[in-house]
């Protein structure tokens, strides 16, 4: 049986459930969270913090038919919450999150069949197979598509499956293909080191779609390498380059005729817990670095350090997209890039598009959330 115990000199509620499990649960923060200060329908939360005192106490609590109520000290007021739901939001422990997937960090010599591929009908017709694809594409940052139709929109659709499109200044989607008057290198039919896309915008796109409609110029071949695992080994082997690439924001830009979009990025970031969030590596889009100038020379070492790896065989893996396979990648961790290709030998075109990471964990709930 769940039991409920105020310890009013701590000013929480501990709570016991039949696992044995115990948390304690602020009166604050109870208050907060009273199911009744929520829109039944939206779920949004509609309680006003400031209509009650910092110091409110609650007065009394019971297990009732399953449910502990609370009363409150000085408030005409009852809360009522099921054991479940608590357990479930403890606080320093939090809801669980089926988006939240470790990543399992991978280099140059990964058998290329550990990687996550699935056929594009089982993927647009069976929800089951696009949530395991899409666990194992966050696993990995790095996933494969078999059987694209030839539809140009293919690409898109599958996309749409997962999110909406992510616009850019390139459109809901682009073509790479050699074009004449090119505004990207990636329009053109030269070489493009490993990179991340976009590290110009203040927020970089998520997930990148490439779908291969035709790859049949010589040359051409992809690139692929894991921006974490080699920031990963940094840390290890250099954490004076990595302090520096984590703490100095350097600029990125585009511009063209219609755009100038500009924003500084640490090549590494890290959320507040120093964990690897993303990565911003683009030598074609690195604006004219800022820094004092003696900070220049250490930064230089530091950046050009995660350049040579970037050339590394123990990170890069090598491969060769067909017409009608697509790749997905997770664009602020898994760096692509590809080899000159000779337009005179045969036609080359990938349809790309991005959906957000929020998007696609997004689906990744909701989808859990069916099959649960
Ligand atoms: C790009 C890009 C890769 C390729 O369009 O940003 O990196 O294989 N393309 O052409
Ligand atoms: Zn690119």
């Amino acid at each position: 049986m769940t039991t409920a115990n105020l310890r009013g000199e701590d000013r929480v509620l501990n709570v016991v459930w039949p696992n044995g499990t115990s948390a304690d649960f602020p009166f604050l923060w109870l208050r907060d969270n009273c199911p009744s200060g929520f829109h039944p329908d939206t779920h949004e939360r509609q309680f006003d913090l400031t209509s009650i005192s910092p110091d409110l106490v609650a007065s009394g609590v019971s297990v009732d038919g399953g449910n502990i109520v609370i009363t409150w000290d000085g408030e005409a007021h009852t809360s009522r919450f099921d054991p479940e739901w608590l357990f479930n939001h403890r606080p320093g422990i939090g809801l669980e999150d089926p988006a939240k997937v470790e990543p399992i960090h991978w280099r140059g010599n990964i058998p290329q069949e550990d990687l996550p591929r699935a056929d594009a009908a089982a993927l647009m017709s069976d929800d089951t197979a696009l949530l395991g694809f899409l666990i194992e594409a966050k696993r990995t940052g790095l996933a494969f598509v078999d059987g694209m139709s030839g539809d140009a929109d293919a690409g898109m659709a599958m996309a749409r499956r997962i999110g909406f499109l992510r616009e850019t200044n390139f459109g809901t989607t682009f073509e790479v293909m050699s074009k004449p008057n090119p505004n990207n290198l990636a329009y053109t039919s030269h070489a493009l080191p490993l990179h991340t896309d976009l590290a110009n915008q203040e927020l970089p796109p998520g997930f990148q779609f490439l779908h291969c409609l035709a790859n049949e110029a010589e040359g051409g071949g992809s690139t692929f390498c894991d921006g974490f695992a080699i920031a990963a080994d940094l840390r290890e082997e250099d954490p004076e380059a990595f302090r520096l690439l984590s703490q100095t924001p350097v600029p990125f830009r585009f511009h063209d005729q219609d755009y100038d979009i500009r924003r500084h990025h640490t090549v590494i970031d890290l959320d507040p817990f120093g964990n690897m969030q993303e990565l911003h590596f683009n030598a074609h889009l690195a604006g004219i670095f800022d820094l004092p100038a003696a900070l220049m020379e250490p930064y230089y070492r530091a950046y050009r350090k995660v350049m040579q790896m970037t050339r590394s065989q123990t990170y890069v893996l090598t491969t060769r997209l067909r017409g009608g396979e697509m790749v997905i990648f997770d664009n602020r961790r898994v760096m692509h890039g590809r080899a000159a290709f000779n337009p005179n030998t045969g036609f080359r075109h990938l349809r790309g598009c991005y959906v957000d990471r929020g998007e696609f964990d997004s689906r990744i709930r909701v989808l859990s959330r069916d099959n649960s």
